[in-house]
């Protein structure tokens, strides 16, 4: 028990400092400031994607990719910018900006952050094929819905990467129990993830959207957050391998409710999901 205390006690001492807050490079901060922006200037990203050959290279990769492969292979930001259109393009930036954050040599860590990455993934792609399928263009929810859905839980990376760190400096000498890692991530997550994407300078609805997720009260008139709990709870019930009473809470939902979400509707949402898990594996080598 008192290894146990010990081990939340340095967590959280070093989720506090703020280079636990997880580093993005300049250009990267700036590029994830632009594409989040309610009237984004696409000629500015194209030119930050431009400026750094690493990103411009990731973003053809995915570009050219199973998950959009057209008919042809596109070999500049500009040809994937005609063929995807720019919100598709902000949407594979902000996965390639955010991806090498994901990556450790550490087992028991990398365990996790696999997990954690596929799950913000399917999240995302979930929220955009449902903000489609309901017609949420108000408010600009379609493009906002891919990023939210992928930031969403910035906060257990953040912990994980801080659980990680202390390891390393062997200021803990194991790893907790799975069961108490869970739980840690539970209670501090959304508040992790709020604070990082305030400390990002990102607007508003993004980390309302960190914070408020699992949240008992939250905004019923939010629609952006609204959405990425329902697709986080079909996520989430999906991963745990969909047991019937999960699936009962899902159609129950109050925000399946406020979205007008059905039980078809909610399957529907599920096979889309489904397939795009396989086709990022193919892009996601841990
Ligand atoms: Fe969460
Ligand atoms: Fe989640």
């Amino acid at each position: 028990m008192k290894k146990n205390e010990a081990i939340i006690d340095i967590l959280l001492s070093q989720v506090k400092k703020e280079d636990s807050l997880l580093p993005l490079s300049q250009n990267s901060l700036m590029l994830q400031r632009e594409i989040t922006k309610n009237s984004p200037d696409f000629k500015k990203i194209e030119n930050m994607i431009k400026a750094d050959p690493a990103l411009t290279s990731h973003i053809l990769k995915i570009a050219n990719s199973v998950v959009y492969k057209g008919l042809e292979e596109v070999d500049s930001v500009k040809e994937a910018i005609l063929r995807l259109g720019t919100n598709e393009i902000n949407n594979i930036a902000t996965w390639t900006i955010h991806q090498s954050n994901f990556q450790t040599k550490d087992p028991f860590i990398k365990a996790y952050k696999t997990k954690l990455w596929f799950h913000s993934l399917s999240c995302a792609v979930g929220c955009v094929w449902t903000s489609k399928y309901l017609d949420l263009d108000r408010e600009s929810v379609v493009s906002k819905a891919f990023i939210s859905g992928l930031l969403h839980d910035m906060g257990s990376l953040c912990l994980l990467t801080a659980l990680e760190k202390v390891k390393t400096e062997n200021k803990i000498e194991d790893y907790p129990s799975d069961s108490l890692l869970q739980e840690l991530i539970e209670k501090f997550h959304t508040d992790q993830g709020y604070k990082l994407l305030k400390y990002w300078n990102l607007p508003k609805e993004f980390y309302t959207v960190a914070r408020d997720h699992h949240a008992e009260e939250f905004n019923h008139s939010d629609l952006l957050l609204t959405l990425v709990r329902l697709i986080d709870k079909i996520c989430l019930k999906m991963e745990t391998g969909n047991k019937p009473a999960d699936t009962a809470a899902v159609i129950s939902s109050i925000e399946a409710k406020l979205l007008g979400v059905s039980e078809i509707g909610i399957a529907e949402i599920e096979i889309e999901i489904e397939p795009s898990q396989e086709k990022f594996k193919t892009l996601f080598k841990p």
